[in-house]
């Protein structure tokens, strides 16, 4: 028989207290086995058989180096199959990864069956309680040794992390097996609602987060075709991005940590963009240089290693996403500018207007886009008093070429130096057609790779959170209960 163990979650209750009431004459209550799982220091796991039902359960206390088993039981046509020991092996490894090295429990006198199974498993009996139980019956204290477990985390390679991300305007869910599989990833967009603003109103997504998040993340779980029992890790962003969005995921992931009892990961947003790119290529490998240009970045990183960020340069005044966002406002394009304006760009001319390409020889790598988008509106001042019309096309062309080449000749450059052979391009405004082709291009003629996420992948999405997320997972990198979303949190 397949046996499928599994944190206990609330909603296992009701099956449990079958087990329970059927196999001892003192059952626990429904308050007892509450009280146990909302506790830090337990561990409660169900065994899961066909069709996923509950057939067995069992709870650890954990007490500095000792572990207490609180309860185990399994439902009585499953017994003699090898499910109690599966949980009682899986108890002691989880409770030993705790920390303990030694396992106490109590067992009837008179039963005889359990005295069996537990010496089997090396306890022995050390001593007496007497009239431990109801009935005045004694109880047998057992004692044994832990195995000794250095560290235990699911295997890599078949971790199944559940991810979200809400930082801006995208509600995202996406449930990934083995750091590369995506088995779902679901985006609800918030677009609609802030495009007549021509922007994200921070109000508007909190709200927009919080009515949305449950119906993604169940999606996600549906589409992936698995339950919140077969995950294991909850990954989140927990910045940078609007704080009152950051923390609707933040909030929902910690309430489905402490829930589940499973291990909650921080994921930085701009890491996650960046590991978008194993998506395409799980193979890439440091030392890289990253360039994320969205909607609220524009950075060149360095990556000697994976989890190490050096900051290179980043825009000094606009994004190259907000660049693309305002200037499409100003012409009533749209929200979202990015994409209205890269539409518009392949059918004008690079050259009809020219732009200033800001910081282009500062020497360094930092940018700054405010002058061009300034630049922009009084050419487009400038036309409208002449009573000319403006050239939509040409106008995109022409701002997205000052854009790109300042991106790609830094981009480059810092390639160049930091002898790099690899550079991933992320953030929303990678979905630009142009930026991916002009710096491909750039970078080939130098015999450097250059790895672009899919277009859909570019944009937010948690996708890449759960990249990230696994990547930190196995490092035991794990966020306590007590985290807080950080609106301006770093990379380096
Ligand atoms: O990464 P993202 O989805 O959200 C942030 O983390 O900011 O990036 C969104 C930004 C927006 O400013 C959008 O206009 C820009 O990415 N963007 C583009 C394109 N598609 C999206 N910019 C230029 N060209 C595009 N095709
Ligand atoms: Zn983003």
């Amino acid at each position: 028989m397949t046996v499928r163990l599994r944190h206990f979650a609330s909603f296992d209750l009701q099956p449990a207290l079958e087990i329970e009431q059927a196999s001892f004459p003192e059952p626990w209550s429904p308050g007892m086995f509450l009280g146990e799982l909302s506790r830090a220091d337990r561990i409660w796991l169900v065994a899961e058989g066909a069709a996923g039902r509950v057939i067995g359960y069992g709870g650890v206390m954990i007490v500095g180096d000792e572990a207490h088993l609180m309860n185990l039981a399994v439902a009585a046509p499953e017994r003699r199959s090898g499910v109690g020991r599966a949980l009682y092996d899986e108890l002691a490894a989880r409770a030993a990864l705790a920390g303990a090295r030694r396992i106490t429990l109590e067992v009837r006198y008179d039963n005889e069956a359990a005295l069996g199974f537990y010496r089997a498993e090396g306890l022995a009996v050390e001593a007496v309680r007497p009239g431990y139980y109801r009935g005045g019956q004694d109880a047998l204290i057992m004692w044994g040794e832990l195995p000794d477990v250095q560290r235990r985390v699911p295997p890599a390679g078949s971790e199944v992390v559940l991810a979200i991300e809400t930082s801006c305007d995208e509600t995202a869910a996406a449930v990934m097996r083995g750091g590369t599989e995506v088995l779902s990833s679901v985006v609800a967009s918030q677009v609609d609602f802030h495009s007549r603003f021509g922007g994200v109103v921070p109000e508007i997504a909190s709200r927009k987060h919080i009515e949305a998040i449950v119906g993604v993340v169940t999606e996600a779980l549906d589409r992936a075709g698995l339950t919140l029992g077969h995950v294991d890790a909850i990954a989140v962003t927990h910045g940078p991005g609007l704080i009152g969005a950051l923390v609707v995921g933040l909030a929902y992931a910690k309430g489905l940590a402490f829930a589940t009892g499973l291990p909650l990961v921080g994921v930085n947003h701009l890491e996650g963009h960046i590991f978008a790119n194993m998506l395409v290529d799980p193979d890439i490998e440091p030392p890289l240089v990253a360039l994320v240009v969205s909607g609220g970045h524009t950075s060149l990183i360095h990556v000697p290693e994976w989890g190490v960020y050096l900051t290179l340069g980043e825009t000094l005044d606009d994004a190259a996403g907000e660049a693309f966002d305002k200037v499409a406002k100003v012409l009533g394009l749209g929200y979202p500018g990015g994409p209205i304006l890269s539409r518009l760009a392949a059918e004008g001319d690079p050259e009809a207007i020219a732009f200033p390409r800001a910081m282009m020889r500062s020497g360094d790598y930092r940018f700054s886009l405010s002058g061009l988008k300034t630049a922009v509106i009084n050419h487009i001042r400038h036309e409208r008093e002449a009573g000319r019309e403006i050239h939509h096309p040409d106008l995109a062309a022409s701002f997205q070429a000052a854009i790109v080449d300042v991106q790609v000749a830094k981009t480059v450059r810092a390639a160049e130096e930091y002898g790099v052979k690899t550079v991933c391009l992320a953030g929303g405004v990678a979905a630009n057609p142009s930026l991916r082709e002009s710096l491909r291009s750039a970078l080939a003629e130098r015999e450097i790779t250059l790895t672009v996420p899919e277009i859909g992948l570019c944009t937010d999405n948690a996708a890449m959170i759960a990249v990230a997320g696994t990547w930190r997972l196995r490092r035991g990198d794990l966020l306590g209960l007590d985290a807080e979303a950080v609106a301006d949190l770093r990379l380096d």
